[in-house]
């Protein structure tokens, strides 16, 4: 579904967050990214759907080259592509429905068929008494979950994560992850899963990449990557269990 080959950025700074990263992103996988803070996690992430470039090197998602779509193309790949994040991102000012329609606005979507949308989505994520309240009556899951909710109004093939449950409490977290998880399954989503925890990598990931001061060190499904025998990939995971 994602296919990195041989990606480097760098930052007009001089900062090279990205060097040399190839990887393979499965359709249908749940697939972790973990590695320290200022790893480039949040960087790859970004570069998956076109908010930025890559210095050198390609990125498709799904048969097609980021590098070569137009504006029109750009927009029509976030559409494809949900994104949630450690902070959640919603707008204080709009309720817990308005949030979850703003991309179906942006997309020109009907008001009727966005309505409809929009409750459908609350209901899956057990928010639907929730529709007019606002973010700050909210808790952190229950934020989270509408910061799902939105990521999937648009109706994405990808998923992508930020450290989406940083925030959260362990119960929390664990809810959060188990509904990413039945996401997966039911819709078929393909999820691309940021954290520095090795414990939300081993309760919903099928894959698995390390990422080590912008390099990938070790990647692959889940089951191998624990299993081996790569040095720095033990101390990281080690490190981060
Ligand atoms: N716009 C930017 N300009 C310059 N340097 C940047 C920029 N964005 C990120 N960086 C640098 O690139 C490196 C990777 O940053 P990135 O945010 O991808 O790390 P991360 O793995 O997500 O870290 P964290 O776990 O703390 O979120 C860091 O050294 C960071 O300072
Ligand atoms: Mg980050």
């Amino acid at each position: 579904m994602i296919t990195l080959r041989g990606v480097c950025k760098h930052f007009p700074d001089g900062t090279r967050a990205l060097d040399d990263v190839s990887l393979d992103v499965p359709r249908g996988a749940i697939f972790g990214v973990i590695g320290r803070s200022g790893a480039g996690k949040s960087t790859l992430l970004r570069l998956l759907n076109g908010l930025e470039q890559p210095s050198a090197g390609t990125v498709q998602v799904d048969g097609v080259d980021l590098g070569a779509l137009d504006r029109p193309g750009l927009r029509a790949l976030r559409r494809r592509t949900g994104m949630i994040f450690q902070s959640f991102g919603l707008l204080a000012n709009r309720s817990v429905a308005a949030n979850v329609a703003l991309p179906l606005e942006l997309a020109g979507v009907a008001r009727g068929e966005r309505d409809a949308r929009v409750s459908a989505l609350l209901d899956r994520v057990g928010l639907a008494d929730k529709a007019a309240s606002y973010p700050a009556q909210l808790s952190g899951g229950q934020r989270q979950r509408v910061g799902i909710a939105r990521a999937l109004a648009t109706r994405p093939d990808v998923l992508l994560c930020d450290e989406p449950t940083s925030a959260l409490d362990p119960e929390t977290t664990r809810s959060v992850l188990t509904l990413l998880g039945e996401l997966n399954r039911e819709l078929g989503l393909t999820i691309v899963l940021i954290t520095h925890e090795m414990s939300v990598v081993r309760a919903v990931c099928s894959h698995v990449a390390v990422l080590d001061r912008g390099r990938v060190i070790d990647s692959g499904p889940l089951d191998v990557v624990l299993d081996g025998d790569h040095a720095a990939t033990r101390a990281l995971l080690g490190e981060a269990a």
